[in-house]
């Protein structure tokens, strides 16, 4: 299967899990379902940065498109990792399962219509055949990691992307942020 064929199935196996999430009542099923949608998110986030990023970037170049869909990964990733924080039950989470659902559909329609389209239209097609081969590997190694890992490893990475573009600013930020809280807990001993 070619990426652009397997980005749109596993778009629609991700729908699926929302919406039979959304309609289960029984409190087990549901966390299952919740377990079963981060993992397999997570490791689909992973398989699209590190295949499918790289070879948009090639052929649509440094579009505002391929950026946004980019930074919807780190946002999305982050969201789930607070969607699975709280207990099912939580005051809280269908707020938060809302906003998440919100961006993710937003971020499917635009990556899964728009981009690859585009992509479909540019790239060879043996060029998109081989890397429908290396996004479902990447994506069945990222299943047998789980979500936890695979989250916190993308929010660290873009916490050291950020670091590493802003380098200065950040290390100084950082010098005055330690001396401040020394100095806070000088004067409160
Ligand atoms: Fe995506």
């Amino acid at each position: 299967m070619n990426i652009i064929d397997y980005v749109k199935q596993r778009h629609r196996q991700i729908k699926e899990l929302i919406r039979q999430l959304e309609l289960e009542e029984r409190e087990e099923e549901r966390g299952s379902l919740r377990v079963k949608l981060a993992d397999f998110l997570a490791a689909h986030i992973v398989a699209e940065n590190e295949v499918l990023m790289p070879l948009l970037m090639k052929h649509l170049g440094s579009s505002a498109l391929v950026f946004e869909s980019s930074e919807e990964h780190t946002v999305v990733a982050f969201m789930l990792d607070r969607l699975v924080a709280i207990p099912l039950s939580h005051h809280t989470f269908s707020a938060r399962f809302r906003v998440f659902k919100d961006i993710l559909l937003n971020h499917l329609e635009v990556e899964g219509y728009d981009l690859i389209t585009q992509l479909g239209q540019v790239a060879p097609e043996k060029k998109l055949e081989k890397a429908g081969k290396e996004i479902e590997l990447v994506f069945c190694n990222g299943l047998r990691e789980g979500w936890e890992k695979l989250v916190q490893s993308l929010l660290s990475a873009e916490k050291a992307k950020t670091k590493e573009k802003t380098g200065k600013k950040v290390g100084k930020k950082a010098v005055v942020k330690k001396a401040t809280a020394k100095a806070t807990k000088k004067s409160n001993s």
